[in-house]
């Protein structure tokens, strides 16, 4: 067993490791991302393993794209909005090394940095998308008050959903926007940069959600996985209002009348890549599941299974 010397020592070396990835990775938005170039929307922005518009088989393969445009749109979007968030959680966690360990604190600083970054390039590719696509697109969640309602949870559960958002970022990239050839360039190297500045999130999430389990009694622990649930179901929430916004638009955009029929899967299929985009897939993840368990109890995972199940059922029936 460890004692907490060894642990902090080994903390430290991960802040550390932080802080030189994070300056080994830096990149910039316009010089090395942007590159003067638009979205071409002659190709997809999402990759079908995310987007799953093979799924929507009364659409033909020109309108399978432009759904995966859509969604694309919002993808940048959903991490814009919940960076928001990420950036203002990561600040204030740092004040607890603003007298102590400077390297940690350079590693959440340079963490909220990047998260400040990554919001303005997600602005920078709403405007590219607005240019290339019909008008009338709308994202309504406001990323303030987004932020105020998952801020006001406590930390242990905030830091849960951030590990579960980050860990399933850089999934998405590897698994499938990397290997996918048929999607636009400047929307995959979005993606591709983000990546490379997530990676050391990830771990830094890890540490300050087991520095935070660290402070909290056994109760306190069982209230915020209630919190942790009621985060998800906001969540989920969210992708309920953007995947009717999505369909009513796609419906008024994509030149040609859908059926009510054609509406209402359009809809439900949106809800079900969404669900699967922002909850399952990270759900699934083996390291997210690896911490999570190693934190709470066999009845609180079951808790939290329960609270997934009705989503989880909506993706099975559709398959
Ligand atoms: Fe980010
Ligand atoms: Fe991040």
């Amino acid at each position: 067993m460890q004692t907490i010397n060894e642990q902090e020592q080994i903390d430290i070396d991960r802040y550390a490791r932080s802080v030189a990835a994070s300056k080994r990775v830096r990149w910039s938005l316009e010089e090395d991302v942007i590159r003067n170039r638009t979205l071409d929307t002659a190709q997809k922005f999402l990759p079908d393993g995310l987007s799953k518009v093979k799924e929507f088989t009364f659409l033909s393969e020109s309108e399978q794209r432009y759904l995966s445009q859509i969604q694309g749109r919002t993808y940048a979007n959903i991490f814009g909005l919940v960076e928001r968030y990420i950036s203002a959680k990561i600040l204030e966690l740092s004040s607890d090394f603003w007298f102590g360990d400077q390297i940690a604190l350079e590693a959440l600083v340079r963490f909220s940095d990047e998260e400040l970054k990554h919001q303005e390039l997600f602005r920078r590719v709403e405007t590219l998308a607005a240019q290339g696509m019909p008008a009338g697109y709308r994202f309504l969640p406001q990323p303030n008050d987004v932020a105020r309602a998952v801020l006001s949870k406590s930390t242990w559960a905030v830091m849960a959903l951030t590990l579960h958002i980050e860990l399933f970022t850089q999934m998405h990239y590897r698994q499938s926007i990397e290997p996918d050839e048929n999607l636009s360039p400047l929307f995959k190297d979005v993606f591709l940069f983000h990546w490379k500045e997530e990676s050391q999130h990830a771990i830094l999430d890890e540490l300050e959600w087991i520095r935070s389990d660290r402070k909290i009694s056994a109760d306190q622990r069982d209230r915020a996985v209630d919190e942790f649930i009621e985060l998800v179901g906001a969540v989920d929430g969210i992708l309920q209002l953007q995947a009717s916004t999505d369909s009513q638009y796609f419906a008024e955009t994509c030149g040609r009348r859908l059926s009510r029929d054609e509406q209402s899967k359009l809809e439900a299929g949106l809800l079900r890549a969404y669900r699967w985009q922002y909850i399952l897939s990270g759900a699934q993840h083996p390291h997210f599941i690896k911490v999570l368990t190693s934190l709470i109890t066999e009845s609180q995972t079951q808790r939290i299974l329960s609270a997934l199940a009705p989503l989880t059922n909506t993706v099975a029936n559709a398959a």
